[in-house]
């Protein structure tokens, strides 16, 4: 098993995004009497990767946001890889404030984490989704977007869904790959998005959409189904990377968040 992962420049960009959008968050979190903000990285990797570009040691999402002043009060980081989860072990070291818990982020958000992050208890959390595909399940996205208290970053897996899911004959993709993108997805509305039947005379269903279509379903699908208090900042397909991504607002870069809507000044 490999050390560290090597990551392209648009994953550099995509880590300072997160960075100064946490400082931000937790700059103002930390203004509001009576409130703690927690920091919430489902899949956080090793915590140091290798930059393609130069070799050279880049930090990883879960080091960064240590690093974030002011602190968040918490700190769940987790990762489904032993090798992944030991090393972060080692590298953040001993600090009651940070909670390694290594398994299935799916399972851990909607048991563990997500109840430690009440609206009514007066917790509030940023929650950076960083999947490499698609590895997410809808309902981890519809709770945290009902909540009010979660303020989430999703990196959207465009790449796995074109790759695996999104040929031009659904007919051969493999079932278990589609079953993939419909757990994502929350149900297998994506296909009447990207297929049609309008371009030939027989009827069959054809791949009709392209990144920003399915990037804009989605987005449109967080707002209206994700929800009732779900939000988004926008949305734009990182070309280089394959990933799309939502993106905060007045930013041209491919990363940002999704929030649940709660006090304005909160
Ligand atoms: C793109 S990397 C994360 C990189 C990290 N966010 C960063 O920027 O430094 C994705 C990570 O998700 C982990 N992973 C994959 N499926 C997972 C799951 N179901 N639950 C938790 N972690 C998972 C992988 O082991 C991998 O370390």
């Amino acid at each position: 098993m490999k050390q560290f992962d090597e990551i392209g420049y648009w994953s550099e960009i995509k880590l300072e995004i997160i960075s100064k959008y946490a400082a931000a968050y937790s700059g103002i979190l930390a203004r509001q009497p009576g409130l703690e903000h927690v920091y919430i990285d489902a899949f956080a990797g090793g915590g140091v990767h290798v930059a393609r570009a130069t070799g050279g040691y880049v930090l990883g999402s879960p080091l960064n946001a240590l690093e974030v002043q002011p602190p968040f009060k918490e700190y769940f980081l987790i990762d489904i890889a032993p090798d992944k989860v030991e090393g972060l072990r080692a590298r953040v070291g001993d600090r009651r404030d940070v909670h390694i818990m290594p398994g299935d982020c799916n399972l851990i958000l909607l048991q563990e984490v997500f109840p430690r992050v009440r609206y009514e208890d007066y917790r509030r959390g940023l929650c950076l989704l960083d999947p490499y595909g698609l590895d997410l399940d809808w309902r981890v996205m519809a709770t945290a977007g009902s909540m009010r208290s979660i303020e989430m970053f999703l990196n959207f897996p465009v790449l796995d869904m074109n790759r695996n899911v999104l040929w031009h004959v659904l007919e051969e993709v493999d079932p278990a790959d589609r079953d993939r993108l419909n757990r994502f997805w929350g149900d297998d509305s994506w296909r009447r998005v990207m297929y049609s039947t309008a371009g030939n005379l027989f009827g069959w269903e054809e791949k009709s959409g392209d990144n920003e279509t399915i990037a804009r379903a989605f987005r449109e699908r967080l707002r209206t189904v994700g929800g009732p208090s779900s939000r988004e900042a926008g949305c734009g397909p990182n070309r280089r990377s394959g990933k799309s991504s939502f993106s905060s607002r007045g930013s041209s870069n491919s990363l940002g968040a999704i929030r649940s809507r709660h006090d304005p000044k909160t």
